[in-house]
Formats: structure tokens, C-alpha cells, sequence
């Protein structure tokens, strides 16, 4: 990558944070912007190497590579503030956790330069780079960039794919919407079971669903709420999930033990190939 100098608006953020972790340990000069000034400090102690800018408009202008890694509904805003701004040869990247209305909003508010959609598949916590990143070009200029990403994170250790926007959020409805809502309804009703007592004597399944209940309470319920209420593939995926729901419960209900074993045995072959095991 021919970059040297990065702009992380958000940059104190979850992601923005270890985004600048990485980006400095890559060798990169890196400025952060932010809207509480405490946080950016607080980062720059932990990072002295870094700049922290006055505002998201001094953050870009000396910046080859933009990255914008603010909360989904803070993005139109940063897109329409920081886009007359920008000048021929600067590339901005998002990493937002959806990817059709910003890669839009980019599009519209971001005339002089290219764009790229992006999402790292992983959280703050991750500590390593064997991690998947989904790419989302939508023309000739964003594949070539996309191109010549994918393969310097490759070499990082990152799986890369790249997808179009729209085909990105119809997975994420199923592989965010749908793994987030089991963790919370799940979560909800071993509270009214009893979580103390079950979290006392969880065995191996229950410690797994357990983690992901932890994740998924634990993270950005604005974020989360967009996801659930902004994707139309997440409704979607939950509106298979019911009828599962109700077709297995079918099963339980008539006590069909029959068609319970050939309903796992089923799962268990489609399983083929993809089991962790
Ligand atoms: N968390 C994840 O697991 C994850 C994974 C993949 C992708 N993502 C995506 O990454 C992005 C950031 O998520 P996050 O979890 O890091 O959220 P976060 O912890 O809430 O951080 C967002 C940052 O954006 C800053 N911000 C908001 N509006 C701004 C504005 N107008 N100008 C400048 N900065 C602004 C906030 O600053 P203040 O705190 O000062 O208000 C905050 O530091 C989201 O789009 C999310 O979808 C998240």
C-alpha cells in the first residue's frame, strides 16, 4: 500500500482504537479525531507516536488514507462534514458493520476521491490478525484499490472477501442479526429460569450459548438495534428462525422421537464439512 500518513475519525473509539494500535504498529503515521477530547487524550497516553486533530476536517486534509470508524447513525454526518474537504489521490475507507446506505452516503458526499467499504469481521478484542475482512467495490476504481488491500492484508494474516454491498448486508442479517438475537432471547429467558443458579452448573453447551449472550449484552446497543431494525436480512433470517422454531417445537410437542433423530441426523449431514470437530 502506498500509504503513509492515516486519518481514524472515531478514532478513540472501539474499533478506532485498535485500528490505531495497528496501524502505528504497521509503521504508519497515524491522527485520530474523535468528539469527547478526554478519550483522544486518554489514547494518545497509551500511544504517544499518534496525533490527536482539533476536529474530523484538520484530521483528514494531510491524511493518503481515511478511516471512518464512527457508530452508523453518526455517518452522514462525518461523510458531509469531512467530504468538501477532500482532494484527488486521498482514499477513504469506512467500517461500518453495515455496508449499502454508507457506501451510498459516501458516494454522495464523497466526490473528489475513491471510497471503499469495508468490515473487519471482528471486535475490539481480537488479538491477532487471523481475521476475516469483508470489501465492498462497487466500480473499476474501488475493485483496483480493493485488489491492492486485499492483498497487503492478506500478507498481514487477514482472510479477505470481497462482495457487493447489498449481498454483504443480506449474509450479516443471518451472521450478525440473527447469532445477536439468539444470544439476547436466550439471555432473557435463563433470567427468568434463574441465570445464578444455571450459571453455577452450566456444562459445555451452556457455557458456549453463555459466551455468546456475554458478547452480544455486552456490545453497542445502538449498534445492535440498527442491525436488528435497519437490515431487511435480519428480519428475514428471524422469520426462518420462527418457523424452525415452531416446526421443531412440532416435533417436541407430538413427541415424535422418529422424526426428531432423522430431523438431527439431517442437520448432522448438511453439517458435513463445516463442523469444527
Ligand atoms: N465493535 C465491533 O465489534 C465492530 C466490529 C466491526 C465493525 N464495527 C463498526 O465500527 C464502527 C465503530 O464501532 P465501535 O464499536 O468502535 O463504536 P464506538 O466504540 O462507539 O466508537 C465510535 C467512535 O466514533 C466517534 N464519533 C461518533 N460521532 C462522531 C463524529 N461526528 N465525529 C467524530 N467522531 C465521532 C465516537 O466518539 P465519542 O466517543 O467521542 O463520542 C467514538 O469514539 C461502527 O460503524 C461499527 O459498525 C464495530
Amino acid at each position: 500500500m502506498n500509504f503513509k500518513r492515516v486519518a481514524i475519525i472515531g478514532g478513540a473509539g472501539r474499533m478506532g482504537r485498535w485500528f490505531s494500535k495497528f496501524f502505528v504498529k504497521e509503521g504508519f503515521e497515524v491522527i485520530i479525531s474523535g468528539r469527547m477530547k478526554s478519550k483522544l487524550v486518554q489514547l494518545k497516553r497509551e500511544l504517544p507516536s499518534i496525533n490527536v486533530a482539533e476536529d474530523n476536517v484538520e484530521a483528514v486534509k494531510c491524511a493518503d488514507l481515511i478511516v471512518i470508524s464512527v457508530p452508523p447513525l453518526d455517518f452522514k454526518a462525518v461523510v458531509e462534514q469531512i467530504g468538501p474537504h477532500l482532494k484527488a489521490g486521498q482514499v477513504v475507507i469506512d467500517l461500518t458493520s453495515i455496508k449499502e446506505v454508507p457506501v451510498q452516503l459516501m458516494h454522495k458526499y464523497i466526490r473528489n476521491c475513491v471510497t471503499l467499504g469495508a468490515h473487519p469481521m471482528f471486535g475490539p478484542s481480537a488479538t491477532d490478525y487471523h481475521q476475516n475482512f469483508i470489501l465492498t467495490p462497487t466500480s473499476e476504481e474501488e475493485q483496483k484499490l480493493a485488489e491492492d488491500i486485499k492483498r497487503w492484508l492478506e500478507i498481514k494474516g487477514f482472510k479477505v472477501r470481497m462482495m457487493s454491498p447489498i449481498e454483504h448486508d443480506k449474509l450479516m442479517g443471518t451472521i450478525l442479526g440473527l447469532s445477536h438475537f439468539i444470544g439476547l432471547v436466550a439471555l432473557d429467558t435463563w433470567i427468568d429460569i434463574g441465570l445464578e443458579e444455571l450459571r453455577k452448573i452450566g456444562g459445555t453447551s451452556f457455557n458456549l450459548l453463555f459466551t455468546l449472550a456475554d458478547n452480544v449484552v455486552h456490545s453497542d446497543p445502538n449498534l445492535y438495534a440498527e442491525i436488528q431494525m435497519g437490515l431487511v436480512s435480519t428480519e428475514d433470517a428471524e422469520l426462518k428462525f420462527k418457523m424452525n422454531v415452531k416446526k421443531w417445537l412440532g416435533i417436541l410437542r407430538k413427541k415424535d422421537r422418529q422424526r426428531f433423530i432423522e430431523e438431527m441426523v439431517r442437520l448432522r449431514k448438511a453439517f458435513d464439512g463445516h463442523s469444527l470437530r
